[in-house]
């Protein structure tokens, strides 16, 4: 079964086709960064506009390039939620109506599942049950993945996300959209001298909480001369305190449930040091960690395309009614 996978929910527009046999066919990506980049954040009408132009050209460029005819295309999946709404009625229109006119079906995947999924199309897969971290600019989530579909929440971010907290700080230190590469580039650079705190690790319990870490950056950065080197101290300081808090977490969840496998996904998962804290704790643990290739940690068609194909081989597709979620918990989430 050849599935085609559309990604609109933000700032990127992904197109990939998945074989349910064969596995992942062809991928494509067309980031809207750079437009985005002038304003400092993500600017929702334009991001929507840019997908209505690029969407529907890297549908063909991607049959071309995986010399497959529409006819070949045996189902469709789409980003329906969670996201911006603008950009994900443009993925959904386009998915709905192209099904209607090739007359297969479509299914609406949630955006979070996507990531979850994400390192299932790695070599070496997990296998189900695991814990799952999923950090992104809109979450963070510590998930126990018992089969697809049947997730558990154990805990999640009371304030802002980990990539929204990466992209605020990075904010103050005067780096551009999206901040939390940027950071990462700058932490290199730095020591990280002071203690920043590990927010919520003093207590039990498998909640998170970002946002102090910005009033903390700020604080710091004005007992300085904020030359570059300052900026770099604090960036390194900040992103070891994020790493630590990230990895005492899933220490944690990992106990409380038993398990020992780790799956790490959703953009802030490309982050080296944060890669390399998780992987060092759970060498202690003499347990398994499992993350995307630094591409698919991001957002991308490919995700969206694996975890459509799943729900369809399952006998799962929706009615023609085009929607969209903005917001969409997980645990909304029917199972596989
Ligand atoms: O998963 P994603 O591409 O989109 C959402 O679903 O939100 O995640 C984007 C977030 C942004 O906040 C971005 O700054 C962050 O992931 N991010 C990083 C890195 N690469 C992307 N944060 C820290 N270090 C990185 N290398
Ligand atoms: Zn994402």
């Amino acid at each position: 079964m050849y599935v085609l996978g559309i990604e609109t929910s933000c700032d990127e527009t992904g197109v990939a086709i998945y074989h349910s046999k064969h596995g992942l066919i062809n991928d494509l990506l067309y980031s809207q960064i750079a437009m985005h980049n002038d304003y400092g954040g993500v600017v929702p009408e334009l991001a929507s506009r840019d997908h209505v132009k690029k969407l529907v050209p890297l549908i063909r460029q991607c049959l071309h390039e995986s010399n497959l005819a529409n006819s070949d295309i045996n189902g469709i999946a789409y980003t329906a939620g969670p996201g911006l709404i603008g950009a994900l009625l443009v993925g959904a229109v386009t998915a709905r109506s192209l099904a209607w006119s090739w007359q297969i079906p479509a299914i609406g995947v949630h955006h979070m599942e996507g990531h979850l999924l994400a390192p299932m199309l790695e070599a070496n897969p997990p296998s189900m049950p695991f814990v799952a971290l999923l950090i992104s600019g809109g979450h963070t989530l510590l998930i126990k993945v018992n089969t697809i579909g049947n997730y558990e929440l154990l805990g999640e971010s009371l304030d802002d996300a980990a990539g929204e907290a990466f992209d605020k700080t990075a904010k103050m230190l005067g780096l551009g959209y999206p901040g939390g590469p940027k950071l990462s580039q700058l932490a290199e650079k730095g020591t990280p001298q002071l203690k920043f705190p590990r927010p919520m690790t003093d207590r039990p319990g498998l909640d998170f909480s970002f946002s102090g870490l910005k009033t903390f950056t700020m604080n710091a950065l004005n007992a300085t001369n904020k030359s570059d080197q300052d900026k770099a101290n604090i960036a390194a300081a900040f992103q070891e305190a994020v790493a630590d808090t990230l990895s005492i977490k899933c220490k944690r969840a990992l106990l409380q449930t038993g398990l020992k496998k780790l799956v790490v996904a959703g953009g802030v998962s490309a982050n080296k040091q944060i890669r390399a804290a998780l992987t060092q704790m759970i060498k202690k643990e003499d347990a398994e960690i499992y993350f995307p290739r630094p591409d698919f940690c991001t957002d991308n068609g490919a995700m969206i395309a694996y975890a459509g194909c799943q729900r369809l081989l399952a006998g799962q597709h929706q009615s023609l009614e085009i929607s969209a979620r903005p917001r969409w918990p997980l645990s909304e989430l029917g199972r596989c």
